[in-house]
């Protein structure tokens, strides 16, 4: 299987792009697309769950009722269980409605989020899915300029002590269109 990767430098860090699956792929920290319910599911949130383990889900249902909903833009952490990683952060996206109430913001939220848990954890690198562009039907364009604004906007600003942040993608199509997007923000900063 050929692997497609894209890296660049941005302030020190390291941003990259790859196609793979997120829960083979080591690292600090590593993000979620998680539901507000914080139930687990299908897409990458099964995936996470079903090769971390039951902790995970334990370690939810504690957070669940404490603070009872996860609303979208909104991010918790729990431990990792059994996947290559010490933290998981469950970013709930937006359920894509058509653009115009507040989605953009929501998905930005997410991934400013998941780089502030790490901060506060101390995870140097990060791994992250596609938020939003799945069950919950983001049109996939839009949803790769988001992220890759966002996320590219932190580490230029130097926001975050993460060394190391790689979207890690599920097939070819969501890697050209994240790829896309990086080229495009290259392009602005000149
Ligand atoms: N590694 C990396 N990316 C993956 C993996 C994987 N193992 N599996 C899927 N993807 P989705 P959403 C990609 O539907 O749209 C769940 O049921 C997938 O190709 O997982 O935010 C939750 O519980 C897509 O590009 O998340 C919520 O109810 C991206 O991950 C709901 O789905 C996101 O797709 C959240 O929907």
């Amino acid at each position: 299987m050929i692997e497609s990767r894209f890296e660049l430098v941005i302030a020190g860090a390291t941003f990259t792009l790859r196609t793979g699956d997120i829960t083979k792929v080591p690292a600090d920290a590593i993000g979620n697309a998680a539901n507000a319910k914080l139930v687990g599911g299908g897409g990458v949130d099964g995936a996470i769950h079903r090769a971390g383990g039951p902790s995970i889900m334990r370690e939810l249902n504690a957070i669940r009722a404490r603070i009872g909903r996860c609303p979208p833009g909104e991010a918790v952490a729990t431990t990792a269980g059994d996947l290559p990683a010490d933290w998981v952060f469950h970013a709930v996206g937006p359920q894509y409605r058509g653009g115009n109430s507040g989605e953009a913001v929501a998905l930005a939220s997410c991934y400013q989020r998941c780089l502030a848990l790490a901060d506060e954890h101390r995870a140097r690198s990060l791994t992250l899915p596609a938020i939003s562009t799945g069950v919950y039907r983001y049109p996939l364009e839009e949803a790769a300029a988001v992220a890759v604004r966002t996320t590219t906007a932190a580490l230029a600003a130097g926001r975050s002590q993460v060394g190391s942040v790689t979207f890690v993608l599920f097939g070819d199509r969501v890697f050209r269109a994240f790829a896309q997007a990086t080229l495009a923000v290259m392009a602005k900063l000149g």
